[in-house]
């Protein structure tokens, strides 16, 4: 049974109990991450903490752990589970009160909580290996703060199990406006005309951590021309590639979008050179 580490202590994860006070469990009142880990090997993990203590500072949850904490923490936590191919779970709740209200206390302890799960080997940068995502679209129907990282993911669920239902692998979203924003657990870029153009950062995106080293890596180690600007859902269906981020993934080529076919209905030659670039330089960020 993998080992957990919950409030200072490791332990077998049969052990970890929580109180159903918990704020996490009935608010969702919560921030989490998730942290890619090879052979021992964290790639962003000086950004994951930073995402994960700017979530904490806008929420007004008060976490004493550092950076240098964090990544005692988790190196622990790594070499407990055998240093394989593992996620990282990052969860800080606001904590357990006394009873149900929806006014938050100012003294109770954080309740920390990580933990690991396996997951795939690194991503290859291969046409004919890489997985081909099919993907639908949907109004984005959750809150106005997608930019925190919080625990109550429901409205993402429910975007990402509509798309599930249908044997999909991702909802990608449109604003209001039919501006694209992100998939339910993804970001998502285009290519046109060999542009790369991905939404700008906004309080309806999550800043995800793959984006940021993605579009750092081809600006510093390719002349790929960058763009960070609105999308509309016309561009995505016209688009020669379509590519999802995400720290797990990487970046995962988009096949098809609402059953119509992306470019050449296979990885195109800009997502093969972008994530070759990533797998490159991933760990130097
Ligand atoms: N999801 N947008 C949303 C809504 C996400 O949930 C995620 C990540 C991303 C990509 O962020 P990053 O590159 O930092 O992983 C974008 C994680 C992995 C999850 O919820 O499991």
């Amino acid at each position: 049974m993998s080992v957990v580490y919950l409030n200072g202590q490791f332990m077998p994860l049969g052990e970890a109990k929580i109180s159903p006070m918990d704020r996490g469990f009935l608010f969702g009142d919560g921030i989490y991450e998730v942290i890619p880990s090879y052979a021992g090997l964290c790639v962003g993990f000086a950004a994951h903490i930073q995402r994960l203590q700017q979530g904490l500072a806008a929420l007004e949850i008060r976490c004493a752990l550092t950076a240098q904490d964090w990544k005692a923490l988790v190196q622990q936590l790594i070499q407990q589970n055998g240093a394989g191919n593992l996620g990282i779970y990052l969860h800080v709740s606001r904590g357990t009160d006394s009873k149900r209200a929806h006014a938050y206390p100012q003294d109770i302890p954080a309740t920390i909580f990580a933990y690991c799960f396996d997951i795939a080997a690194e991503p290859e940068a291969d046409i004919d290996k890489a997985p081909r995502y099919k993907v639908m679209t949907a109004t984005d129907l959750r809150w106005q703060r997608c930019h925190i990282k919080s625990t109550a993911l429901l409205g993402n669920v429910m975007h990402h199990q509509q798309a599930a239902a249908l044997g999909l692998n991702e909802c990608i979203l449109f604003d209001e406006q039919g501006f694209l924003t992100e998939g339910s657990s993804t970001n998502v870029f285009i290519v046109k005309k060999g542009l790369v153009i991905t939404p700008p950062l906004s309080s309806q995106i999550l800043p995800g951590i793959t984006r940021q080293l993605l579009l750092s890596i081809l600006r510093q180690h390719s002349t790929i021309q960058v763009e960070e600007r609105s999308v509309s859902k016309n561009e995505v269906l016209c688009a020669d590639e379509v590519w999802l981020t995400s720290s797990s993934k990487e970046v995962a080529a988009v096949v098809e979008v609402d059953g119509l076919i992306i470019g050449a209905g296979k990885p195109g030659p800009l997502w093969l050179k972008a994530q070759s670039l990533f797998k490159i330089n991933k760990y130097n960020y």
